[in-house]
């Protein structure tokens, strides 16, 4: 397989990537994926390298993925959280000896191992929208290794990845003619991240499936994100298709991608601070968005539901949903993510 033009790259988001590049890194993935399977060793393909993980927000999927990934590829995780280290700082927003420059983090921890993942959003940032890859890029620009981005507050490029390959093991690489529902659900708090809806369409446009999204007039997304959505449509054929009734998602839907997330417009740059309680009286206003029983019947009789999770059960879907015969891609995206993940480091790490 062709990984040329891959090793040394950051991993921030999927737009910095070719179709090709991406495919080639799934590709990858699912043979570790199938090797896997029969317990066949891959600790010779990046033996001794050391991947500097640093959360700044919690994860139960993401750091496990790649602590266990980077292992059974030969390699050492190391877990990091800023506060207990000193927190990473751009320049200006130094405090003292309780923070340290970016510049200078990037270059320490490019002096001792061979890749850094970072994961910074929402309060971490104060919920400024562009923050946190702001932040995630000045590490690039310092680091002499690949900087992987573990989900800011646009982009989850790594959920994006196992999103794609769960598609991939359903469907094949074509999605032509597979109905893509995605839609957005009430949850009751206004903290939940909007960048996996984003790589989720990102991912099923550049594959030619048939996208329809369905929010609230007030949940739109990222315009950066759904005119890249829509170029790949050019591109690639299939269709992108916005409403505003959640049952337009789930009609005769192959999947149904359902998640509650922020709403850009009261958090800053467009407020000058995070409107938390406007945000959930206006939530509350769409109550009854909810992948349920009678939504998912809605579907195709093989329809599966997916969501990158954690999910807010009874919220964004109910029990029946996600522990019945419509939850299991739900499970195997989540496991996805090790897979997924241990083909972007393969291709990545030098
Ligand atoms: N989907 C996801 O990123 O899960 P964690 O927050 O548990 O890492």
């Amino acid at each position: 397989m062709i990984t040329e033009g891959l090793k040394g790259r950051d991993f921030i988001n999927l737009r910095d990537f070719t179709r090709e590049e991406i495919d080639t890194m799934i590709e990858v993935g699912l043979q570790l994926k199938a090797d896997n399977t029969i317990r066949r060793r891959h600790d010779d393909i990046l033996p001794l390298r050391t991947l500097f993980m640093m959360f700044f927000n919690p994860s139960l999927r993401t750091r496990n993925s790649f602590e266990a990934g980077i292992f059974q590829l030969g390699g050492h995780g190391h877990f990091l959280q800023p506060d207990a280290t000193r927190l990473p700082t751009l320049e200006g927003e130094d405090q003292g000896y309780g923070s340290e420059r970016i510049s200078d983090v990037a270059r320490v921890l490019s002096s001792m191992g061979d890749a850094i993942a970072i994961r910074i959003l929402g309060d971490k940032v104060n919920w400024e929208y562009e923050k946190s890859q702001k932040i995630i890029k000045e590490f690039a620009k310092w680091a002499e290794v690949p900087v992987i981005n573990m989900e800011d507050n646009k982009d989850h490029p790594c959920q994006g990845m196992a999103d794609l390959m769960t598609l991939r093991e359903m469907w094949g690489r074509d999605f032509t003619g597979r109905k893509v529902g995605v839609t957005w659900t009430w949850g009751s708090s206004p903290k939940k991240p909007i960048a996996p809806h984003h790589d989720f369409m990102y991912v099923a446009s550049l594959f030619g499936a048939d996208i329809t999204f369905a929010r609230p007039k007030e949940m739109r997304i990222d315009p950066e994100i759904e005119a890249a959505i829509k170029a790949n449509v050019e591109l690639y054929g299939g269709s992108y298709t916005v409403s505003e009734d959640m049952n337009d998602a789930c009609e005769g839907a192959d999947v149904v991608y359902a998640k509650n997330y922020v709403a850009l417009d009261l958090l800053p740059p467009v407020t000058s601070k995070p409107q938390p309680e406007e945000m959930v009286k206006l939530f509350d206003k769409y109550k009854n968005w909810i992948a349920d029983e009678k939504r998912m019947n809605l579907a195709k009789p093989t329809a599966q539901y997916m969501h990158c999770l954690p999910c807010e059960r009874g919220a964004e879907v109910s029990d029946a949903v996600l522990d019945g015969k419509w939850g299991t891609a739900c499970f195997h995206e989540a496991e996805n993510r090790l897979h997924a993940q241990k083909g972007v480091m393969a291709c990545i790490i030098p």
